[in-house]
């Protein structure tokens, strides 16, 4: 047989048309949610009323679109264990009742900020391979939200960068902002990475704050008409926004830990981070994109080595380290990449690239830039050493069975047509071959010698998404097209237990008309390329955070803003609660959309 192990079988469910409200899972499978947006985690704490919605309740329940999403049981087949998630965003005007705004808008943009951050819920079942409900009251449940105080830590915490009026030591930051996906460490913490945080704040940027696209617009969720914090402009405010966009880590295991903003990461828009040891040295590697049209991929290679069981140390690992961008170089002859799809006449969409210092030995690898200048501005230092500009780094993933990395480019409509600054063209290249990059693409990046703290790497595509009835340039990895599900915007990467890749989508409604979803993609042998849907999403909604936990049979997505094209008196999705029209919501429903967890099993 093709692959490594053998994958559990379900068959590949048909791409579902964009205008079903429905999840929609294979025959023999069977979908509930383990927790929803407003689900009460405290004694006390009240159900959803979205009606009376305040920041008081929303601090006690599960926050709103969940994204990055980790299920860890306590053990192997543990009836007990964790949920983590993220809480990218609020959708407003499907949360809330539009006449509010008016009379008691300030509580509901409190009650906003409330339902960013993060969740850690523990869960219970009553076998291994049955669903999970979450434990009201457990005793590791927490939320983190904007109230929560961080540690900044690494390189640049309490540099000059960082101090505001609210803070002058420039080391605690009140709240993480726009969470989109993470990863769980091998010494068992959560990272997860603030992504578009410059949507929050307002004011007149200077060059590097527009470099981070801040705008003097005022913002859509309107907090700085509730604290000063996020007007840039005020005495004192002017670092604000330095203080987000990294990586944070969290020990879900102990609600009263101080999470940690780890500087030494960079500060850029965070997809998200995901970190292994290298089998050689022990040093600890973590692989990271930033999320905007033309921005860079990037990794972090620690200085220390890991050290089993020592929390404490492992805790250390990403203060100290060298940070990397990466540069690619394609191998086919000059000319041949003209963005309208077709092989190169060598075979593949391929070649080398190299890992350039941006710090070295804890210092500045990058000429006239301090080692704090180019961790806050860390896309400054990326333009200074040639990296090259993708079509949007999302999720980056190291197989844990190949060592091999998988990196989800998830579009770039601007490809070919301008650049980041919306001038000149940026033309397509052999690492992003398609010009107006409507569906996005799936790098595969081989670090030299199969060393994770390779300075070198090799790399080829391994899918040109699309949908191959209708677009020729889609690609997958030599496998027959006509046999494979129609896939667009790739996004969250995750692996089952025999090395398979699994991509969840957020983008394929708008652009081949499918609902997004989760896929499964063989990649050794003859199943190389073969792309099958596991799942699809309703109306609206970004499948997030894909956990696989094949040899339990179980399936965990975060369905994150179903109907967010709807609002609060005309919704446009009614999941996961389906509650009829005209009937009154059983206690804990509500008719309109919820961002949920979900899972799927085998009943
Ligand atoms: Fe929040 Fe990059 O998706
Ligand atoms: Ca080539
Ligand atoms: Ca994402
Ligand atoms: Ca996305």
């Amino acid at each position: 047989p093709d692959g490594v192990g053998v994958p559990f079988s379900f068959g590949a469910i048909d791409p579902v048309p964009s205008d079903v409200d429905e999840l929609t899972v294979p025959g023999g499978w069977a979908w509930e949610p383990i927790v929803r947006w407003g689900d009460p985690l405290f004694p006390g704490a009240p159900a959803l009323d979205p009606e009376h919605q305040t920041a008081e309740a929303q601090a006690q329940q599960f926050g709103y679109n969940n994204d990055f999403l980790a299920i860890l049981p306590d053990g192997p087949g543990a009836l007990t264990g964790l949920l983590v998630c993220n809480h990218e965003y609020t959708n407003e005007e499907v949360m809330f009742p539009a006449a509010q705004w008016s009379t008691r808008g300030r509580e509901l943009r409190r009650a906003a900020m409330a339902a960013h951050g993060m969740s850690v819920v523990e869960l219970v079942r009553e076998e291994a391979g049955g669903p999970w409900s979450y434990v009201v009251g457990g005793a590791r449940n927490r939320r983190i939200h904007l109230d929560t105080p961080f540690r900044l830590s690494g390189p640049a915490a309490g540099s000059e960068l960082l101090r505001t009026e609210e803070d002058p030591a420039g080391t605690t930051v009140l709240g993480t902002l726009n969470n989109c996906s993470g990863g769980v460490t091998p010494w068992g913490t959560v990272l997860s990475g603030e992504e578009n945080v410059n949507s929050y704040f307002v004011g007149s940027p200077t060059e590097e704050e527009k470099r981070f696209e801040i705008t003097a617009s005022p913002t859509a969720h309107g907090w700085e008409s509730v604290q000063r914090r996020w007007n840039l402009g005020l005495e004192g405010c002017r670092n604000e926004a330095n203080r987000f966009g990294w990586i944070v880590e969290v020990d879900p295991q102990d609600p009263t830990s101080t999470p940690v903003k780890r500087t030494a990461l960079g500060r850029f828009k965070h997809e998200g981070a995901n970190v292994r040891v290298d089998p050689a040295t022990g040093r600890v590697v973590a692989y990271m994109g930033d999320d905007s049209r033309f921005e860079y991929l990037y990794k972090f290679v620690s200085r220390d080595a890991y050290r089993e069981g020592d929390a404490a140390h492992n805790r250390t690992l990403l203060d100290h380290g060298d940070l990397f961008v990466a540069k690619f170089a394609g191998n086919s002859p000059a000319g041949e990449i003209d963005g309208e799809g077709g092989l190169p006449s060598d075979g593949a969409f391929d070649g080398t690239g190299e890992w350039i210092p941006l710090t070295r030995d804890g210092a500045s690898a990058v000429p006239g830039m301090s080692i704090d200048q180019v961790l806050v501005n860390t896309r400054a230092a990326g333009d200074a050493v040639g990296a090259t500009a993708m079509d949007r780094p999302e999720d980056v993933e190291p197989s844990p069975v190949s060592g091999l990395v998988y990196v989800a480019l998830t579009n770039n409509t601007d490809r070919g047509a301008k650049d980041r600054n919306l001038s000149e063209e940026l033309p397509a290249d052999e690492a992003n071959p398609r010009t107006k990059n409507r569906d996005g693409h799936v790098l595969e990046l081989s670090e030299r010698g199969g060393s994770a703290v390779a300075e070198r790497f090799d790399w080829s595509i391994l899918l040109v998404c699309g949908d191959p009835a209708e677009d020729s340039s889609a690609y997958f990895a030599g496998f027959d097209p006509a046999r494979v599900s129609p896939i667009s915007c790739p996004d969250n990467l995750a692996f089952d237990s025999t090395g398979r890749l699994w991509i969840s989508t957020d983008g394929a409604p708008s652009n081949i008309g499918y609902n997004d979803g989760l896929f499964r993609v063989g990649l050794e042998g003859g199943e190389r390329g073969r792309v099958e849907q596991f799942l699809s999403v309703p109306v609206e909604a970004e499948t997030c955070g894909p956990v696989v936990h094949d040899a339990e049979n179980m399936v965990y997505v975060a369905v994150q803003h179903p109907g967010e094209d709807g609002s609060h008196a005309a919704p446009s999705s009614f999941f996961p609660d389906y509650v009829p029209e005209r009937a009154t919501p059983a206690p804990g429903q509500v008719r309109g959309p919820r961002p949920a967890v979900v899972q799927v099993y085998r009943p």
